[in-house]
């Protein structure tokens, strides 16, 4: 299903993503873990087509899907919805429109800055925010959800797409531990009842074991490790994370900066490419 040969990607001399060959057959959860800056974020961007890609390529179904310009790119990018760490929803606008934000590329510009939607589109928004169990939080502005609510609006916007991939960069890093649950039994329970292939970035390896069938560590931009949760032992692990001896697992996390840090930035973009 997706085939991915030598993908690689430099900034200028460092390549953030260095020849990183994996296929992935089905429906499968896979976790890719890494100390912070092995280029995982980056890794998910190219897939999604957000950043172009140095060389390499990326075949779903037999279509280089990093060769796709124009409306077969825009295409491929609601087919492989995105999720982040910070949510990146429109914080006044209320929950249900930020849903419906998820298939703003198919509509024309009038009706959206009229704030027209399809009944239809309006009932299937509903209706996913509430199998996600948060239906009465619809009228309320995005902002006055805790953040657990917050990225299930998220996980709810992705799902509108009808997207076949979900793509979701450290989903859980802002949340505190029983909403971050929350929110990785939501991606499982979609993963497993709808058949959509889900990769996540993830921060710490406990829910590496947990949520994935499959984990790939990457390295400096490399991919090296790539087995099954159970393979991941700790001194699999320090290899990967390039730990020494007192390598200790609760440490992993990749640090957070949520306000200042490139990554919300690189998010923020993303948003407004989202609206734009
Ligand atoms: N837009 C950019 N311009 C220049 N360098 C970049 C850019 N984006 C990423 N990099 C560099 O590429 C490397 C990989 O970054 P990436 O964000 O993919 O890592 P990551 O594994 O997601 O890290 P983290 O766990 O901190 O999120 C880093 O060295 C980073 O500095
Ligand atoms: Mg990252």
């Amino acid at each position: 299903m997706l085939d991915i040969h030598d993908a690689t990607r430099f900034f200028g001399q460092k390549a953030a993503v260095d020849r990183v060959s994996f296929r992935i057959d089905g429906p499968a959860f896979v976790g890719i873990i890494g100390r912070s800056g092995a280029g995982k974020s980056t890794l998910l961007r190219m897939m999604n087509g957000l950043t172009p890609a140095t060389s390499g390529r990326i075949l779903v179904e037999g279509r280089d899907v990093l060769a796709l310009r124009g409306a077969e790119a825009r295409a491929w990018q609601s087919d492989c919805a995105m999720i982040f760490q910070q949510f990146n929803l429109v914080p006044r606008m209320d929950v249900v429109s930020n849903v419906l934000h998820g298939i703003l590329n198919r509509r024309s510009t009038w009706s959206t800055v009229l704030n027209l939607w399809p009944r239809a589109d309006i009932v299937r928004a509903l209706e996913i925010l509430d199998r996600l169990g948060i239906a009465e939080q619809a009228p309320k502005r995005a902002e006055a959800l805790s953040g657990g609510q917050q990225q299930r609006v998220a996980i709810a916007r992705a799902l509108m797409q009808d997207p076949r991939i979900i793509l979701a960069d450290e989903p859980i890093a802002s949340l505190d531990p029983m909403n971050a649950q929350i929110v990785m039994d939501t991606l499982k329970r979609i993963n497993i009842e709808d058949g959509r292939m889900v990769i996540a970035n993830l921060h710490t390896l406990d829910t590496a074991r947990r949520y994935c069938d499959r984990v790939i560590g990457m390295r400096d931009g490399r991919v090296v490790f790539d087995g099954l949760p159970e393979q991941l032992t700790t001194n699999v692990a320090r290899d990967i994370y390039g730990a020494d001896a007192d390598f200790n697992e609760s440490a992993t996390s990749t640090a957070i900066t949520p306000d200042s840090s490139p990554k919300s930035d690189k998010d923020a973009e993303y948003a407004a490419q989202m609206l734009a």
